[in-house]
């Protein structure tokens, strides 16, 4: 049976005339609605656990430019806050954790089936939102991976390098892999509750996998990941996984396979024409103009947005950018986007 609706159809592996669209932190702080919700809610984490607001600013891009897919709204932080880890946000700097570096900390932790009550509101927002979305627009559940949750359980904080998760993996491997194991774990338990309240679609989100050298990329980001979508595949072998390993650069190549996963999603460190010919070959691929076109617009914009949709125009191919939209983004910007992608 063909599902009508686009993003599924291109999951699917079908060359679609238009490619569907969505975009990464398409709700977000570049959109007037989302930081009026936001003030309303209180703060960040305030806003991601409670389930009415949440459903609302997922909601917003949709009725704003009729995305083709909607992100549920919520981090890829509260599920080390889900196992136990301290969890806030520093105005203008990012996230801050509680840190896991020894067997006695990591022991603390709770178990990895045990962190559905802390997520219950975002099984909810999901609930709502497969009530309230259009009939059309396609709802995509997400977590991180195990190695990009990992670098911030590890440092406290996001790393330019991710050097600390590093080190305790040179320096401490027992440690580092049962803290892999813990998070891959709760990550399965976590995504498969999105899916039975109603995800569609999950995304797995390795937004450092690219510093991950030698056997470590295959052991430490498509490993994992190719775990969590066997469990998925197994429970619900009907739901689509998108993953992302950013910045894989040439170890993109046979991703499909490696993972098991329906779509790769790729950074803009690859140009579409390379990853049109090395990927679409091994299924769905998603990306990826270059996220600062939303702020700069323009012909420019216009010219490498129709690049990148002929580039990808011979086999299934799902538009994006190739890393969240930034908030000095300008909402024009993205509706000239949208509007290059479906006239042409
Ligand atoms: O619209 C959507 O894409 C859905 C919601 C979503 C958010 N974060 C909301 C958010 C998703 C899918 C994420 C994923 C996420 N979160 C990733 C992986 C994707 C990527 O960007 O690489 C990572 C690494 C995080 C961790 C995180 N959350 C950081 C480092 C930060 C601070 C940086 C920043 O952009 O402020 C966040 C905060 C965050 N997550 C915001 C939003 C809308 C901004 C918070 C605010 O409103 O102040």
């Amino acid at each position: 049976m063909t599902s009508q609706k686009t993003i599924l159809r291109a999951l699917a592996g079908e060359t679609l005339p238009t490619p569907p669209i969505w975009m990464m932190r398409q709700a977000g702080r570049y959109l007037p609605e989302y930081r009026a919700t936001r003030a309303e809610a209180g703060d960040f984490l305030k806003l991601c656990y409670n389930p009415d607001l949440a459903a609302e600013v997922t909601l917003q891009p949709i009725r704003r430019y009729g995305f083709d897919a909607a992100i549920l709204f919520a981090d890829i932080l509260l599920v080390p806050q889900a196992l136990g880890a301290d969890l806030w946000f520093v105005t203008g700097e990012g996230p801050r954790l509680s840190t896991i570096t020894t067997q006695a900390e990591l022991d603390k932790l709770v178990p990895a089936d045990a962190i559905h009550d802390h997520l219950s509101p975002v099984y909810e927002t999901v609930k709502i939102l497969s009530k309230e979305l259009p009939s059309e627009t396609t709802l995509i559940g997400f977590a991180g991976a195990p190695w990009t949750v990992a670098t911030y359980m590890v440092a406290g904080r996001g790393t330019p390098d991710q050097g600390p998760a590093h080190a305790l993996k040179a320096e401490n491997r027992a440690v580092f892999d049962s803290l892999m194991d813990r998070i891959t774990e709760a990550t399965i338990h976590y995504m498969s509750k999105q899916i039975e309240a109603g995800a569609e679609v999950v995304k797995i989100f390795d937004s450092w996998a690219g510093s991950l050298q030698g056997a470590d990329f295959m052991d430490y980001s498509i490993k994992p990941m190719a775990r969590i979508t066997a469990a998925l595949k197994d429970k619900h072998p009907n739901v689509p996984v998108i993953a992302f390993p950013r910045g894989a650069g040439e170890r993109y190549t046979g991703a499909h396979a490696a993972i098991g996963a329906d779509c790769i999603a790729v950074d803009d460190g690859v140009s579409a024409e390379w990853a049109a010919e090395t990927l679409q070959t091994g299924g769905c691929v998603q990306g990826n103009l270059k996220s600062s076109h939303m702020v700069t617009g323009g012909d420019e914009l216009v010219s490498e947005t129709r690049r990148i949709v002929q580039a990808f125009s011979k086999g299934p191919h799902i538009f994006n950018l190739g890393h969240g939209i930034t908030p000095d983004a300008d909402p024009e910007n993205v509706q000239l986007m949208i509007d290059t992608v479906r006239n042409g």
